[in-house]
């Protein structure tokens, strides 16, 4: 993604660390967990030692060893990956406010009739999706929730997520997103519900049937091999859990041929500037080819208007 926005960003670059604090925890503060400080016990042998949890309550990581727990990997992200968090965090208000219908839409249609949900967000990034989450979870369960939640920010508690009903695992491979994800926990008041971990879509440190739904936006763009994330996104999905996808995707050769063109001239360099986007993904294949693993499936193709190289969009949701 990012096609136009990002090619004239670069221009003028600066890289300077994010404001907030994206450094890999000390191992004293590894144990911490950000909500109420809570000290979490050291599990060594856990198999998700490259995660980190920098917020909200523990995932529950179905490895032998642990069950509970996960850790950070205590390497530090690049000055590439700090720089691409913090474009990520300033400069997609065009992007986000033209999906903004579709995104309310399809975050309504995933919480709907669920009244617990545990979800993971795959590629989360700086968490722009938490607030729909959010919104439509408060929607879900009414009023009543909402003012209580808005109550305890008020007083500076955390609001219970087991009183919301809802847990979200953030998992990307980028730790300098975490901070700006964090934030944005908070703001959508979230803070006591989101826990974010290092992992990559290819290999999710995640126990398998342990989710309602899962959550991939703009990110099968980038992930090195998408029919494996697919994979994995299903492994981790409970049986009838449902998988919310927004994608932007190659245009057609045969309605769009010199979007396409154009997509194609810009892909090479857009990749390496937009940490591995690929502006010529058929991700719409990719899924119709893993059709027969859905029980259902509700995919929509529309172009995203003014967004350019990046318009072309599929957006659905797949059942388990
Ligand atoms: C364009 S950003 C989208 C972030 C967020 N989902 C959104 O909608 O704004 C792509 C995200 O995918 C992440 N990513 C890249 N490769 C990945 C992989 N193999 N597995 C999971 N996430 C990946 C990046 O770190 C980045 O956060």
């Amino acid at each position: 993604m990012l096609s136009n926005r990002l090619l004239t960003h670069t221009q003028t670059m600066h890289v300077q660390r994010p404001s907030i604090q994206t450094r890999p925890l000390s191992p004293m503060r590894r144990n911490q967990i950000t909500r109420g400080a809570t000290i979490q016990q050291q599990k060594p042998n856990c198999r998700n030692r490259g995660s980190t949890i920098l917020a909200g309550s523990l995932p529950k990581c179905g490895c032998p060893a642990c069950g509970q727990a996960a850790q950070s990997s205590g390497q530090q992200p690049s000055l590439y990956q700090r720089y691409f968090a913090q474009f990520m965090a300033n400069s997609v208000e065009e992007y986000e406010s033209a999906a903004h219908p579709w995104k309310v839409d399809l975050f309504s249609r995933l919480v709907k009739g669920r009244p617990t949900q545990r979800i993971v967000e795959v590629g989360v990034g700086t968490g722009p999706n938490f607030k729909y989450l959010a919104a439509a979870h408060r929607e879900q369960h009414g009023q009543e929730q909402q003012v209580s939640s808005e109550r305890q920010q008020k007083e500076g508690q955390q609001p219970n997520a087991e009183l919301q009903g809802l847990e979200i695992v953030g998992c990307d491979p980028n730790t300098a997103m975490q901070p700006y994800a964090k934030q944005a926990a908070v703001d959508a008041g979230l803070n006591g519900a989101v826990s974010l971990l290092q992992g990559r879509a290819e290999e999710l440190p995640l126990e398998s049937d342990s989710f309602d739904a899962a959550v991939v936006t703009l990110v099968l763009c980038s992930v090195r091999d998408p029919p494996r994330a697919i994979d994995e996104v299903l492994r981790v999905l409970k049986p009838q859990g449902r998988l919310l996808f927004l994608e932007h995707v190659a245009a057609s050769w045969e309605t769009q041929p010199l979007l396409r063109a154009q997509q194609a001239l810009w892909s090479p360099i857009h990749s390496v500037l937009a940490d591995n986007c690929h502006l010529t993904r058929d991700t719409k294949r990719v899924i119709a080819e893993k059709r027969s693993n859905f029980s259902d499936l509700m995919l929509i193709e529309e172009n995203l208007p003014g967004m350019g190289l990046v318009s072309p969009h599929i957006r659905g949701i797949a059942v388990k």
